[in-house]
């Protein structure tokens, strides 16, 4: 069932009306579904209720406390990578022994913080971060538990600016080097090795590089209990794709990828740790705009949005598609036109789509983007000048702001004179 989805004519959130959000909240604006979180988080979490298995929510792709929080109700724990986001998760309700703590540059002020909380893991990436994760727990009286992240040089994500897992990356231990470095670990007072850590890509559609990476982490895990270390954990990471609604290939089911992750770490005993960020998120939000103005030169037809770039990035990053909709349903007999979706930004870049088929648009009409709830909000800027871009959720026939609209003046009052200009 789609929570996005016409109801006498126009868009509803669930049970609330985008127009009705548009009136009373302005636009642009992000809106989420409670239900549709629910049932993502559910999907992937049901799969592997038959095994060890702990879903940490990836949070950088929609990371509001009241996401968080709608996810924390249900069980779910998180994969943070800054000092912000483990704030974000505890604030929210995520207990720490749900959190993992992943990223290639976590600083000393960023361990502290975590090694007070007493989050579950940190997924180390470097022999430097491991020296200064042992010096910080020492120094704490504190031991870190630890997997190593492991770069086992496989293909995989959607983009390249996306795909993380080949040696030329920036991310994780060099596969050739991982048994040296849970040797070192080892050695150290200040650390304890729990397991094994990967993240390969983002926005991945097939079940292949999951399974070769999988495979590969194997038997890794086989060599590194022989030299004696205790491996209990294996973090598969997040990356399963989800379909955007254009022709690219639909990735797999979640209950395809569990299936094939049970089977393939079946032997290997070991608690499994997920990080799914776009999977759970994505298709819980949708971006919604007016038009400022339809505008044809003659040669084009262009729909200017009220949201631009800096609300909603992908298609500028990445060349992502996103499905775009009128909000008030067409009648049955219109001609489409074809549109260049675009925002007011002075950037070329800041367009959203070329010569996409929508029904024939005037000012102010409202459009939704799809597919917005991962890395939509999560990626905003406030470039031109335009106040960061607000969030609501829906749940039912409620609805609340959950991030507000700044205004110009809250954005002015971190901004001062210098001494010798004021
Ligand atoms: N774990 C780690 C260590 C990650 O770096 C990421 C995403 C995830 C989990 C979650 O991946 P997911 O399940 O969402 O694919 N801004 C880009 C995506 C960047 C992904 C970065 N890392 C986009 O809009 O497509």
């Amino acid at each position: 069932m789609r929570h996005f989805d016409f109801k006498d004519g126009e868009m509803y959130a669930e049970d609330v009306p985008l127009s009705q959000i548009a009136a009373a909240v302005g636009t642009p604006v992000y809106v989420y579904s409670t239900a549709t979180f629910e049932r993502h988080y559910k999907v992937f979490s049901e799969v592997f209720s038959d095994v060890e298995a702990l879903v940490a929510y990836s949070v950088k792709a929609n990371s509001n406390i009241a996401v968080l929080a709608t996810l924390a109700k249900m069980g779910c724990g998180a994969d943070v990578v800054s000092g912000g986001e483990l704030i974000r998760a505890l604030t929210a309700g995520i207990p720490a022994e749900k959190i993992v703590f992943s990223g290639v540059g976590k600083t000393v002020e960023e361990m502290r913080l975590a090694l007070s909380s007493g989050i579950r893991i940190f997924n180390v990436e470097s022999l430097q971060e491991l020296d200064a994760l042992n010096r910080t727990a020492l120094d704490m009286g504190v031991v870190a538990p630890i997997a190593f992240r492991v770069n086992p040089d496989i293909s995989a994500g959607g983009h390249e600016k996306i795909s993380t897992g080949k040696a030329e990356n920036k991310f994780g231990i060099a596969w050739h080097s991982a048994e040296e470095a849970y040797a070192r670990a080892a050695a150290m007072d200040g650390i304890r090795i729990d397991g094994v850590d990967v993240h390969i890509g983002s926005q991945i559609d097939s079940l292949d590089p999951f399974r070769r990476t999988i495979d590969k982490v194997g038997d890794l895990i086989g060599r590194l209990r022989s030299a004696g270390h205790t491996i209990k954990s294996f973090d598969i990471g997040g990356g399963l794709g989800i379909p955007y609604g254009n022709n690219a290939k639909i990735p797999p089911h979640p209950s395809d990828y569990g299936a094939m992750v049970k089977e393939a770490t079946k032997d290997l005993d070991v608690e499994l740790i997920f990080e799914p960020g776009r999977m759970v998120s994505g298709n819980s939000g949708v971006l919604l705009s007016r038009v400022i103005y339809a505008k044809a030169t003659g040669t084009r037809n262009f729909l200017i949005l009220d949201a631009a770039m800096n609300d909603l990035i992908r298609p500028a990053l990445y060349d992502a598609y996103h499905d775009i909709e009128a909000v008030r349903a067409p009648g049955a007999d219109f001609d489409e036109t074809l549109y260049d979706v675009v925002g007011p930004v002075c950037e070329t870049g800041d367009t959203f789509a070329r010569s996409r088929a929508l029904p024939p648009m005037s000012d102010g009409d409202l459009v939704v983007f799809h597919t917005a709830g991962a890395y939509g909000a999560a990626q905003a800027s406030q470039y031109n000048t335009r106040p960061l871009v607000p969030e609501v959720m829906v749940n039912g026939e409620h609805y609340e702001v959950i991030r507000e609209r700044p205004t110009v003046e809250d954005i002015l009052k971190t901004e001062r004179l210098p001494s010798w200009l004021a």
